[in-house]
């Protein structure tokens, strides 16, 4: 069997050590590989690299992606479509492993219907894929982010001020959510429940009456404004259209300066989160979901990706990964609400 390989949209930590499972695996079975350049791109415009056991066998720890990536959409239009198509067909592809998101594996499932055999592979730092429990990346994303929390808890206590974190996470809260407890913030702000400016001034205030005279606020890039008409807000767009987020952290430390009178701080950790090494537990995702979807290949399972439910890798159809995100659901984030709210 010959199979392609690509990693599409933001990269994350993981993709090194997924794309070393599915070529070890593949080897063993006798398969012929090739890897794929900056997402669909590599495919439309036949960008390709050898996928070799010297190249892959040292990358466990390396995050990042030796693919590279993009956001290159496939099904952008007939003619990406036929390029795709005819470039599988030059290279004698059995089937396409695609290593992604929302928007890459959304892609592979458009292009399977398009006659192209896909195998998906879940990676995003965001948590927000549907049908599987988690997505390697966000351990490690959330590592770096309860690391950046702990160092500003400590000069926030010096200088009794409070600390901002602005964390990535797109239109999930999950990333916040778990930096936030994980640090113990003293607040925390995701997008899926609306920004309440009173509630979290009055808890700043509150913390500051009974003496606490510093704090932690960890809000997620996909927070809204909460004054009316910021909703429709309109967002720059990078050149494949994907909203560029970010900039609430800076909103919120003023707002909190302006409304509590306590010097405030912000700090966006934006990219820096999905750089580095991919922890222990992402590493063991990302062979684990590795192997699996070769398996998926070998046993016809197109159109599938490899996904984590309970403790167990499953093969589940892509259509419901992509039909809806996977957001943080309200009776999460109330029952932990109190950790923040005393
Ligand atoms: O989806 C992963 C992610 O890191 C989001 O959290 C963030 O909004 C986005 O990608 C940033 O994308 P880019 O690397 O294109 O700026």
């Amino acid at each position: 069997m010959k199979i392609g390989v690509l990693t599409g949209g933001g990269d994350c930590p993981g993709l090194n050590p997924a794309i070393r499972a599915i070529v070890m695996r593949a080897l063993e079975y006798g398969d012929e590989l090739v890897g794929l350049r900056q997402g669909w791109q590599g495919l439309r415009e036949e960008l390709t690299t050898p996928l070799t056991l010297e190249a892959v066998e040292p990358i466990i720890n390396q995050g990042g992606t030796i693919l590279g990536s993009s956001r290159t959409d496939p099904t952008k239009d007939e003619e990406s479509i036929a390029q795709c198509l005819a470039t599988a067909k030059k290279l004698g592809l059995d089937v396409l492993i695609a290593l992604g998101g929302e928007d890459t594996l959304g892609g592979a499932h458009a292009m399977c219907g398009r006659g192209l055999n896909c195998v998906g592979v879940p990676k995003t730092m965001d948590n927000d894929l549907s049908a599987t429990d988690y997505t390697f990346g966000f351990d490690s994303a959330v590592s770096v982010a309860v690391d950046a929390a702990d160092r500003l808890k400590d000069t926030a206590r010096s200088h009794r001020r409070v600390m901002v974190l602005e964390v990535m996470g797109r239109h999930a809260g999950w990333v916040a959510l778990h930096t936030g407890v994980n640090a113990g913030a003293d607040y925390i702000l995701i997008p899926e429940v609306p920004f309440d400016r009173s509630e979290l001034v009055s808890h700043i205030k509150e913390i500051k009456g009974r003496g606490k005279e510093w704090g932690l606020v960890v809000v997620s890039e996909g927070v809204k404004r909460p004054e009316p008409g910021a909703e429709g807000e309109q967002h720059v767009r990078d050149e494949f259209g994907h909203e560029k987020l970010g900039g609430i952290g800076a909103y919120v430390a003023a707002v909190i300066e302006k409304d509590t009178k306590v010097d405030t701080r912000y700090v966006s950790l934006g990219h820096i989160m999905r750089g580095g090494s991919p922890s222990p537990f992402d590493r063991w995702l990302a062979t684990r979901v590795g192997l699996k979807a070769v398996e998926l290949a070998h046993e016809g399972k197109f159109d599938h990706m490899a996904a984590l439910q309970g403790t167990d890798i499953v093969g589940v159809p892509l259509e419901a990964a992509v039909g809806e995100l996977k957001t943080v659901p309200r009776e999460l984030y109330e029952e932990v609400k109190l950790l923040f709210s005393q």
